[in-house]
């Protein structure tokens, strides 16, 4: 019998179910992601709490997306300076727009990158679930990298850009007049090399004043769980 194709959806949820079941354990300070992948890991985590698998879970959510989801299901969360985190965490499971063959990263799609980069260096372990159309062999390729600016930063952190040779757009919001705001109050601009070096950019992009975070993430290397079409799951690197 001719075997169905899983879905984008079906992938990004089978990579989530791998890494929770295999990485989450009861009493874990984790940090939840944002996406449409990282949302089937806040899931998973639900559904473990709710048979008893798993306990006493305190989560960090990285967006009002995982904190919403978390409230709905019920997955107990706390700020990262609250008593419960104290600032650091076991374990955070992510998504990212792109993946390099060193377990680099692109994030910041859904425009959560800096919390979720907060979130990832005061993890001791890091986890990152893609379906393989997130990997590439070079980041920048296909996706553009978001820099959070502050507002009033807007044109001279778009002209320092330039001057690196960037091709630079400010994020427009859908159904809101205007650019994106993000969570910290700050705007993004989505921007474009010909031949990017992302270790030497996410360093020197960082330098620009105005500039909050990119969505470089080359230092904190994760594990990686990569969900393919034909159903298996192949995993990279160590948490
Ligand atoms: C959120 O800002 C991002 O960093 C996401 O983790 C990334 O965009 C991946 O999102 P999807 O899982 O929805 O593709």
């Amino acid at each position: 019998m001719e075997q169905l194709a899983l879905s984008v959806s079906q992938l990004k949820e089978a990579a989530a179910i791998a890494a929770v079941d295999a990485l989450v354990k009861s009493g874990m300070k984790l940090g939840l992601g944002t996406g449409t992948t990282a949302i089937h890991a806040i899931r998973r985590v639900a559904v473990l709490l709710a048979q008893g698998t798993l306990r006493d879970i305190c989560a960090f959510a990285t967006s009002f997306q995982s904190e919403i989801e978390c409230e709905k299901l019920g997955i107990p969360f706390y700020s990262l300076n609250s008593r419960e985190l104290a600032g650091s965490l076991d374990l955070t499971i992510d998504g990212a727009d792109e993946v390099d063959p060193q377990n680099r990263l692109i994030k910041g799609g859904g425009g959560a990158m800096l919390t979720e980069k907060i979130a990832a260096y005061a993890s001791i372990g890091y986890v990152i679930i893609i379906d393989e159309s997130k990997m590439v062999d070079k980041l920048g390729a296909g996706c553009p990298l978001p820099v959070e600016v502050v507002p009033e930063a807007r044109i001279t952190t778009t002209r320092a850009l330039e001057a690196m040779g960037a091709a630079v757009t400010l994020r427009e919001a859908v159904r809101k007049a205007g650019p994106v705001i993000t969570e910290h109050g700050n705007l993004i601009l989505d921007i474009r090399f010909t031949a990017p070096d992302p270790v030497v950019l996410e360093r020197e992009i960082n330098q620009i004043p105005g500039v909050v975070e990119n969505g470089f993430f080359t230092c904190k290397k994760p594990m990686v769980y990569i969900s393919h079409a034909d159903g298996t799951i192949e995993t990279r690197g160590t948490v």
